[in-house]
């Protein structure tokens, strides 16, 4: 497939980065195209943990080239960071790793108001990273954001920070040693700029393979997830096209990643959300802690319901189910199939936070397994039960699994070909 695109078809942390880490073993070239330093992209080589935030998580692959489009939000200052900590792993950059000039700056008076809306008691609490996402993006569509490529010229730079600090009301003026500190951090990346829709176009057409890996999920959209508690980019497939400048025409197989249950950080309504002991379990034994904030994330049942909204908004091609490991040991496993609102069933997923908080959700049971699944590499040598539970879900989204995952590391994945 010349390209392909994993996304994130829930709220966030699907272990999205393992399986864009399995599938970039034949992809030339790993792209970011929206979101910032809010994702927390991890995974386990050799024994050892990496957490990406900005950088595509494919970068641990020595030939691959990674790039970040357009559409990607950049603190360029944690950008450093991440990549001198990455370099001192032994990993390199110099001629594979690309930038859009067009991608936007997160400034540190973005990641101040980001803070400051959230500990605004009479501002609704969406519980973000504090990373300035919101805030940046909110600059960029506003016309005031300052993009990377601005960091080149002195004079620009000035006066769209001056722009940026009058819209924003701040009475001094930016201060030369700011102005020259992103001059200092824009210099570092000189060399890496490139127009990322020329070069995806040109690589595509010469026949490389383009993964395309997606930040949060898409329940956290902008505009289809549970507004106002989402991310504020584009999560969904089409934000491809936005984010990378590469035609929807051309994205030829789009894998959602779902996890075997949901988890949830930050507000907002969850219908399946367990605040039980068996919601504490899932944590436990699924490690649901934000490897971006530590914080503990919230737990619940799948939701099909949600799952089936989200793959239809995808146009999800084949689906990658996360985690089923977590399950062993679970003598019952909920599957939530309906909601109730207002005493009315429905399948589909509401339009509004408000209505998603009233939801109450209905639920199929499956029998759960004992067995310790994590050494198992084929689909048959699984248990009954969890054969049940995998093509349950596939019957409820209409979709294949084509991949299963049993554990954090590479070699601990099922893959399903001639699905
Ligand atoms: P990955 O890529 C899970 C959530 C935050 C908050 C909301 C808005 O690791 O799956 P933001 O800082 O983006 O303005 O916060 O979105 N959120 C995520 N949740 N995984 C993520 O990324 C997330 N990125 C943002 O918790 O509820
Ligand atoms: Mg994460």
């Amino acid at each position: 497939m010349p390209s392909k695109a994993v996304l994130g078809c829930v709220w966030g942390d699907e272990a999205k980065a393992k399986i864009v880490d399995v599938l970039a073993d034949t992809a030339d070239i790993i792209v970011r195209f929206q979101g910032g330093n809010n994702a927390g992209h991890t995974i386990r080589l050799n024994n050892e943990r990496y957490v990406f935030h900005l950088i595509p998580s494919g970068i641990l692959y020595p030939d691959k080239i990674c790039v970040l489009g357009a559409g990607v939000v950049i603190d360029p200052f944690m950008l450093i960071d991440e990549m001198e900590s990455l370099e001192k792993r032994g990993v390199s950059f110099a001629g594979r790793f690309f930038i859009d000039p067009r991608a936007s700056v997160v400034l540190p008076l973005h990641r101040d108001l980001d803070g400051k809306a959230e500990a605004d008691e009479k501002q609704t609490k969406i519980g973000t990273t504090r990373r300035g996402i919101g805030p940046c993006y909110a600059d960029a569509v506003a016309r005031i954001g300052v993009r990377m490529g601005d960091l080149f010229d002195r004079d620009y730079l000035t006066q769209r920070l001056q722009n940026i600090y009058r819209y924003h009301q701040i009475e001094q003026a930016p201060s030369e040693s700011f102005i020259q500190e992103l001059m200092v951090v824009g210099q570092r990346f000189n060399g890496y700029l490139k127009q990322i829709p020329y070069f995806l176009n040109d690589q595509y057409e010469a026949g490389k393979e383009i993964l395309f890996e997606g930040a949060q999920g898409s329940l956290l959209d902008v505009t289809f997830g549970s507004y106002p508690f989402v991310t504020s980019s584009h999560v969904v497939s089409g934000g491809i096209a936005i984010g990378a400048g590469f035609s929807p025409k051309r994205i030829d197989n789009i894998v959602g990643v779902y996890k075997s249950y949901c988890t949830r950080v930050g507000a907002g309504p969850f219908p399946t959300e367990l605040d039980d002991a068996v919601g504490d379990r899932i944590r436990q034994q699924g490690n649901e802690y934000g490897s971006t904030t530590g914080r503990p994330r919230r737990c619940g049942w799948f939701d099909a319901v949600a799952a089936k909204f989200t793959a239809m908004v995808n146009g999800v091609d084949e689906i990658a189910l996360t985690l089923l490991d977590v399950f062993s040991g679970f003598d019952i496993i909920r599957i939530c199939t309906q909601y109730r609102i207002d005493g009315v069933i429905t399948r589909e997923f509401p339009s509004d936070a408000k209505k998603l908080s009233q939801v109450e959700p209905q639920y199929l049971d499956l029998p759960g397994w004992q067995e310790n699944i994590t050494g198992i590499r084929d689909y048959n040598s699984l248990p009954r039960n969890a054969k049940e539970y995998i093509n349950t879900v596939e019957q409820l989204l209409n979709r294949p699994i084509t991949i299963i995952s049993v554990g954090p590391d590479r070699e601990q994945t099922i893959r399903r070909s001639g699905k």
